[in-house]
């Protein structure tokens, strides 16, 4: 009897013959994740990036996860499944004005999330992922002034987890989490009385204030898997719901829409389908090639980045 061949299946045989790795974001459709090598944070992608020995990495997530990737491995080939997966905060941080604000203020230690361009962190002393932000301001002298970029909401989270008050933030914003309203929070714990609330620290203030637990993607996983609660309203994306399940058997997961999409998806993450996979691997493009002194100068603050724990 013959049987139909799906796209999974071509895409297992070409991750074959390509000797690739497939790395996929927490937020990635779950019939990527099934497929994918790791599945992980921004954090934990960027380090496994270098862990492998395959030719190839296809990259499911959105484009400056994938130029980290291939900052992090500039003899592999980079692909992607859509270029223009890109990113709110990306797209609101423009290098041009990075540039001018080192050249006002030398003195500033510019700390970039990971959420940006490879042509901004290479503008930048040292990167951070929602993971290790506070770790990585508390690494600076605090006589140091310091620029966070692009993020407003994680930049005003690290300032009151860290006490540091010569911080200057960049006002970016993620189109998914900075859309989470308070209200909504408050009329889904009215809803769930028992669910613990997790958030991921890009949304506003006044939804963190009412979490009683803070954190990257893969932390919020974790979190949730240890705790003993049987629900959990959780402010992040709706992918995160794979792993979720798959580590918290029996328990319960809220989301909440936001007001940009009435939803919790990212637009851009989302844009990566089963069939794009298929034809990056396919044709070997579209692949990620920034220049190599952009590449070059990037690696310094994002080195720097991995040295810390
Ligand atoms: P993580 O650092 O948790 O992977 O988050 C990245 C991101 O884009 C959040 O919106
Ligand atoms: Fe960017 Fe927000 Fe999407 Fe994360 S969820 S990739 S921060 S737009």
């Amino acid at each position: 009897m013959l049987t139909a061949t799906t796209v999974a299946d071509e895409i297992l045989e070409l991750k074959r013959r390509r000797n690739a790795v497939l790395l996929a974001h927490h937020y990635q459709e779950p019939e990527i994740q099934e497929l994918a090598d790791v599945i992980g944070d921004s954090l934990e992608l960027a380090r496994k990036a270098r862990e492998f020995s395959g030719e190839v990495i296809a990259f499911c997530g959105v484009w400056f996860m994938a130029e980290t990737a291939k900052a992090l491995n500039p003899k592999r080939i980079v692909v992607v499944p859509d270029p223009k997966a890109t990113c709110s905060l990306v797209e609101g941080c423009p290098a041009g004005p990075v540039r001018e604000f080192r050249r006002r203020n030398p003195d500033h230690v510019i700390v970039s999330y990971i959420n940006t361009s490879i042509e901004v962190k290479a503008e930048s002393d040292i990167l951070c992922t929602s993971r290790n932000a506070v770790a990585v301001v508390n690494s600076i002298p605090v006589e140091k002034p310091v620029l966070f970029l692009p993020d407003a909401n994680l930049g005003a989270w690290v300032r009151k987890q860290t006490g540091r008050r010569n911080m200057q933030i960049w006002q970016g914003s993620c189109v998914v989490h900075a859309t989470y309203p308070a209200r909504r929070v408050a009329e889904a714990k009215t809803e769930h009385p028992r669910a613990k609330i997790v958030a991921h620290p890009e949304c506003p203030e006044s939804v963190l204030a009412m979490a009683d637990f803070v954190g990257s993607t893969t932390e919020i996983v974790e979190w949730c898997a240890s705790s003993d609660a049987p629900e959990f309203i959780v402010m992040t994306e709706s992918g995160v719901a794979y792993s979720l399940e798959r580590n918290s058997p029996g328990k319960r997961f809220w989301f909440v829409a936001n007001e940009n999409c009435n939803c919790s998806d990212c637009p851009y993450m989302k844009m990566n389908t089963l069939e794009k996979l298929r034809d990056c691997l396919l044709n070997l493009e579209p692949r990620v090639e920034p220049a190599a002194d952009l590449m070059a100068r990037a690696m310094v603050p994002l080195e720097r980045m991995l040295a810390l724990k």
